[in-house]
């Protein structure tokens, strides 16, 4: 017990902590190259700040402790809310659209299991200022290029809108905790516990049977006109619209049959306005690899005016063992070549060819002990070091050194000044 680490926590060793380091390269590079710049926010903060605008389910997932000060703080559930105050506060005089992502550690006291930590890192991108379509759209177009990007095949998203769920609580006059149970009930798919509420909910038929059927909604656009049929309301209407618009814009993107309407994601966090979706791939069904959506009064509950925006986060570990469950190979560890010196006498020499090869690129290891060479050929073989540089007296003297091929075991002689070319010929090959 006492030198576990806590429940829902990982220790990552350097092979899978290398692959990780992969996959968030990937999803910056992604980011980046769609123009969005990396923030960074802290991993705690005041619990009154962090709580803002995001619903009980998260509230009660937070780590909050007090400091020596007896101030509430708590560890971060998620990123969308820090950068929210951070736009709010101290970003004001951006010029807008403000394009934004982090990468980085998120912390929730949840039932530990396969892809559910409670610490676990999320990759996020938040695009604040344009309340259009076109937004919607190229959010949910980076969430699949990011996906794709790390290797994932299968990618789909399933697409909903909170708007049609908020249209109807208004259209049923409900209250808050009953509307909040109604949501989780939809978002977790709990289709008895659903029908269970609607039961005692004292509500029109037509509206009753409009809750029962979101979650059934998927499919192409057109399911929404099933639910368009059974109730009359603008703002169900307007919603929909709303809908329709994005999967419109969505149609000029290369993505084709990757996205399907599903009216039943409704989401767990509050601040969610219009459109929301979620990211999957067959191998990890039940799980999303990423969600988010359009959260356009979040920003002004740090005051100031309603600023719009659209984002997602995507889980850094359910992306990881997604990858491992399609069976994707990530490339082999980076050391190209090991110096092996015999003597103390070239010892200085062979950190100076280290030291020289490094600096052209390649990563190298430079023997730290005696060890003779069978020793050290034995170490690369164990480590997959496909070269290994041999410096003994005699060749030391002849400004040369051995350079063995480890995967066909031949050995040519190679001279310093010339040492580089040859490895930049041999790798390329
Ligand atoms: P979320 O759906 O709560 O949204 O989390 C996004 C992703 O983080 C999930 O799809 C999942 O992959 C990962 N995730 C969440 N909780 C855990 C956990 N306990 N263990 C492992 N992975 C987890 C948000 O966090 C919003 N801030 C997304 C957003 C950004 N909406 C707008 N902008």
């Amino acid at each position: 017990m006492k030198y576990q680490t806590p429940r829902g926590t990982l220790d990552f060793l350097p092979e899978k902590c290398a692959e990780r380091v992969l996959i968030e390269e990937r999803f910056r590079n992604t980011f980046t190259r769609w123009g969005y710049a990396e923030i960074r926010t802290p991993t705690f903060e005041y619990f009154d700040a962090l709580k803002l605008g995001t619903g009980d389910e998260l509230i009660e997932s937070m780590f909050a402790f007090e400091d020596k000060g007896g101030r509430l703080l708590a560890l971060r559930p998620e990123n969308t809310n820090p950068v929210c105050r951070v736009v709010a506060t101290k970003m004001q005089h951006y010029s807008k659209p403000i394009k934004l992502f982090y990468i980085g550690p998120q912390f929730r006291y949840e039932e530990p299991q396969s892809g559910r930590q409670r610490e676990f890192w999320q990759a996020g991108v938040e695009l604040i200022g344009v309340n259009t379509p076109e937004a919607d759209a190229e959010v949910i177009a980076i969430l699949i290029e990011a996906l794709q990007n790390i290797g994932l095949k299968d990618v789909r998203i399933n697409l909903g809108h909170v708007g049609v769920f908020k249209a109807l609580v208004k259209e049923a006059g409900i209250s808050l905790s009953d509307a909040a149970e109604l949501r989780k009930n939809i978002d977790k798919g709990n289709l008895d516990a659903l029908e269970h509420e609607l039961e005692v909910l004292s509500l029109q038929d037509k509206l009753k049977e409009a809750f029962r059927l979101l979650p059934h909604l998927k499919g192409g656009i057109d399911v929404t006109d099933q639910l368009l049929e059974l109730v009359e309301s603008q703002d169900v209407e307007t919603a929909i619209e709303n809908l329709r618009a994005i999967v419109k814009v969505l149609d000029g993107y290369p993505y084709t049959g990757q996205i399907s309407i599903d009216l039943g994601i409704v989401r767990g966090i509050d601040y969610y306005t219009s459109s929301v979706f979620e990211a999957f791939v067959p191998e990890l069904d039940e799980s999303a690899l990423g969600g988010g959506g359009r959260y356009d009064t979040l920003i002004s509950e740090f005051g100031g005016k309603d600023v719009p925006a659209t984002g997602y986060a995507i889980g850094i570990d359910r992306c990881h063992l997604a990858l491992e469950k399609q069976n994707y190979e990530f490339p082999s560890p980076e050391i190209r070549i090991l110096v092996l010196y015999i003597t103390q006498e070239e010892r200085n020499i062979a950190i100076q060819t280290t030291i020289s090869l490094r600096r052209a690129g390649f990563p190298v290891l430079l023997n730290l002990e005696e060890k003779g060479i069978v020793a050290g050929l034995k170490f690369a073989d164990k480590l997959n070091i496909p070269y290994v540089i041999i410096i003994g007296e005699k060749e030391a003297k002849k400004l040369e050194v051995t350079v063995r091929d480890m995967n066909i075991g031949s050995q040519e002689s190679v001279t310093l000044a010339n040492l580089i070319e040859y490895f930049f010929t041999q790798m390329t090959k």
